[in-house]
């Protein structure tokens, strides 16, 4: 990678290292994109971004210091070695998400800059996986994320929910919304879509936390992980033949079918089952907004039609998680808004700088209930779009909905300040939501 040497400093730091000239690119890329002018352009200074823990939903100031910056920047995170490309305006983190020359198959093995201590996924794993094998994978479980897939869960979603509202209205306040509703209700509906049994569910959620935090250093979060895959590797064999319409056996039946490799199917699994506790956290950070400012609490209540774009206007604005995702590696060079991106060089896009450009959301800071159109990225772009996202929706919908119609005058039972947030979480969210209605 070039310029390895260049001096790093801390995004709130100003800008006052001096810019590196790339050499002149003799590679001219497929497109024809590369041009001179990219070519030649100064390089920018590499960022240190620490990634610190934040509380509410503050958008990271680190992260808005790039963005003000440029729209393609470089940074360095805690973990791993060098620097990375930080891409943050909306059209060209759809240009770099959706173009087959940055790969995610090439991140595998490179000790790449990143947050997390340790790699989450398994090898084979779809986040790491380039068409095609990624499309074969995906095409493995995809009956259970369509929306006859997603639809066929509703009902028993809606019971499960109904249960643990129930049971908390039954016991009546205060409550913590977090403990009682927010994460046993996508755990539940997570296990239900794999076909985990209600006896295994905490133990999945065990593994889940510990694999999502990288407080809890690389050792315990990898043999988290571990434990998660003798699991699955088990209930795949155990469910060979048996049939159904859950994810499990949806891959247990590739695997028979010679579509996917085990190792395959397995990291497939271990990703949607910790995809699945997503929900929690995000709606967490929704639940919090609404306790915190009542005036969209209220329109909610008085207005029901504007719940459907209220949900997408929240994915877009909460600021879901932390730092930056996975990483993609440059196959060729690529010009990407204005800079030239060299082959072998990684690219880190933000989808939650993509959801506030200013060129694409009018008013990008602040939160307009019924904003239509929301061309937002929440769920990511291109191939790696989240698989969950119909069931996420479906989740958060009911949620939204059990929260304003069946907790009427909802509100926290502590100052907001006193509440504690995930320390060390690659996604955000409050550890707790004590409420009182
Ligand atoms: C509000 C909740 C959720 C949000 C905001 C969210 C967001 C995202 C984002 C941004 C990506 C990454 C796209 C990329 O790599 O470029 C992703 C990928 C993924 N998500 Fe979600 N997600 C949510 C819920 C879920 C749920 C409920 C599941 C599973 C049941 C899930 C499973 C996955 C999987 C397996 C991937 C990897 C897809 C791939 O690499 O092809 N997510 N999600």
């Amino acid at each position: 990678m070039r310029d390895e040497a260049s001096t790093t400093t801390t995004t709130t730091t100003p800008a006052t290292t001096t810019p590196t000239t790339a050499k002149a690119s003799t590679t001219t890329a497929a497109t024809g994109a590369t041009t001179a002018a990219a070519a030649s352009a100064p390089l920018p200074p590499v960022r240190f971004w620490p990634v610190r823990d934040l509380t509410g939903v503050e958008f990271d100031p680190d992260l808005a210091a790039l963005m003000r910056e440029g729209p393609v920047t470089r940074i360095r995170l805690p973990n791993g070695e060098g620097w990375a490309w930080l891409v943050s305006r909306h059209e060209d983190v759809r240009t770099v998400t959706n173009d087959p020359r940055f790969s995610r198959r090439a991140v595998v093995g490179s000790d790449v800059t990143r947050l997390a201590p340790h790699f989450i996924p398994v090898d084979g794993a779809v986040g790491f996986e380039d068409p095609p094998d990624h499309t074969r994978l995906r095409r493995a479980v995809a009956p259970a994320f369509t929306t006859r897939g997603v639809e066929r869960l509703r009902w028993r979603a809606q019971a499960m929910l109904d249960e643990l509202v129930d049971g908390v209205l039954r016991d009546g306040p205060p409550a913590d919304l977090v403990a009682r509703v927010l994460a046993p209700f996508p755990l539940a509906v997570v296990c239900e879509l794999m076909g985990v049994p209600a006896a295994d569910r905490p133990a999945m959620h065990e593994w889940t936390s510990l694999i999502l935090s990288s407080a809890e250093g690389a050792e315990r979060s990898e043999r988290a992980r571990n434990a998660m895959c003798d699991y699955f590797a088990g209930q795949l064999a155990e469910r060979r033949g048996t049939g159904g319409e859950d994810v499990v056996a949806l891959l247990s039946a590739a695997v028979a079918g010679g579509e996917i490799t085990e190792a395959e199917a397995v990291g497939l699994a271990l990703l949607i089952q910790i995809g699945g506790e997503a929900v929690t956290n995000n709606t967490g950070n929704m639940a919090y907004i609404l306790l915190t400012r009542p005036d969209l609490m209220d329109r909610l209540c008085r207005d029901p039609g504007v719940r459907a774009t209220a949900v997408d206007e929240l994915l877009r604005w909460i600021p879901h998680r932390n730092g930056v995702g996975l990483c993609r590696i440059a196959t060729e060079d690529v010009t990407v808004g204005g800079r030239e991106i060299r082959r072998g060089e990684a690219v880190y896009v933000s989808y939650l700088a993509a959801n506030r450009d200013p060129d694409v959301f009018a008013d990008p800071d602040g939160i307009v209930l019924d904003r239509s159109p929301n061309p937002h990225v929440a769920f990511g772009y291109g191939p790696h779009y989240c698989v969950g996202a119909l069931l996420a929706r479906l989740e958060t919908e009911l949620l939204f909905s059990a929260m304003v119609d069946r907790f009427p005058g909802m509100r926290l039972a502590v100052p907001a300040e006193e509440l504690r947030w995930r320390p060390g979480a690659l996604i955000r969210g409050p550890e707790g939501l004590p409420v009182v209605w």
